[in-house]
């Protein structure tokens, strides 16, 4: 099986690349951190305290997640329920970046995570796929950009879907989220040695593309 993994912090344009390439390629596209939003939307729901590891592991060990790709498009079910549509909201991007330090979420969603790349051609976007997830991947790509223009494109996202929000505070909350995100212990944000670094600072989403685009025709 074939697989692209491409990494970065919020904001850097992971998930629009993916998901264009995905079609483009015939992959099957997986976004990892709605995995972790998932998880995290059902603890905050429990008003789970993030400090209690022994709660966390039994609520995980009867927690059921499943997967399914419905027109190449990701639908997330916890316990049975579609959950997709609730996942977007700011305190679960928090929620998730602090679900996702600790070490029994990660173990729960690596299993998943790989037993799909076994089975599919894919491209998976997050934090830790070139790391950890697919080590082997046969490109791994590491997107970024500078903190205003991430926070820019993510605030443009979030308005487009209506939510009612101050450009101050989504810039904040992605600070707080990088911050989080690449320096826990557990599997942080990092560029993986083989990684091809993409600083889009300034780009259009179609000269990224381009760029992504070459290198993947050189690779493949
Ligand atoms: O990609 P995203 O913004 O939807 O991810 C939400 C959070 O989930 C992110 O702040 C950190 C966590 N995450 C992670 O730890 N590892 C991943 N592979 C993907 C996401």
């Amino acid at each position: 099986m074939k697989s692209i993994a491409i990494d970065g912090p919020s904001g850097a344009g992971k998930s629009t690349i993916a998901k264009i390439l995905s079609k483009q390629l015939g992959f099957i596209y997986l976004d990892t951190g709605a995995l972790y939003r998932s998880i995290s939307y059902k603890l905050l729901n429990m008003n789970v305290d993030i400090n209690n590891h022994i709660l966390l592991e039994d609520i995980l060990s009867t927690t059921k997640i499943d997967i399914k790709f419905i027109n190449n498009c990701q639908k997330i079910y916890i316990d049975d329920i579609d959950i997709s549509d609730n996942i977007r909201k700011p305190e679960i991007s928090m929620a998730a970046s602090k679900f996702s330090a600790i070490d029994s979420v990660r173990k729960y969603l690596f299993k998943k995570q790989v037993d799909i790349s076994k089975k599919n051609n894919i491209i998976m976007d997050g934090r830790d796929i070139g790391t950890i997830i697919l080590p082997n991947a046969d490109l791994k790509i590491f997107l970024t950009a500078d903190l205003d223009d991430r926070a820019n494109r993510r605030y443009k996202e979030l308005k487009k879907n209506g939510m009612n929000i101050k450009l101050e505070d989504v810039k904040r909350d992605m600070e707080n989220r990088d911050k989080n995100d690449s320096t826990r212990k557990m599997s942080p944000l990092t560029i993986a040695e083989d990684a091809v670094v993409i600083d889009t600072t300034g780009y259009s989403l179609e000269k990224t593309l381009d760029v992504v685009s070459i290198i993947i025709k050189g690779r493949f």
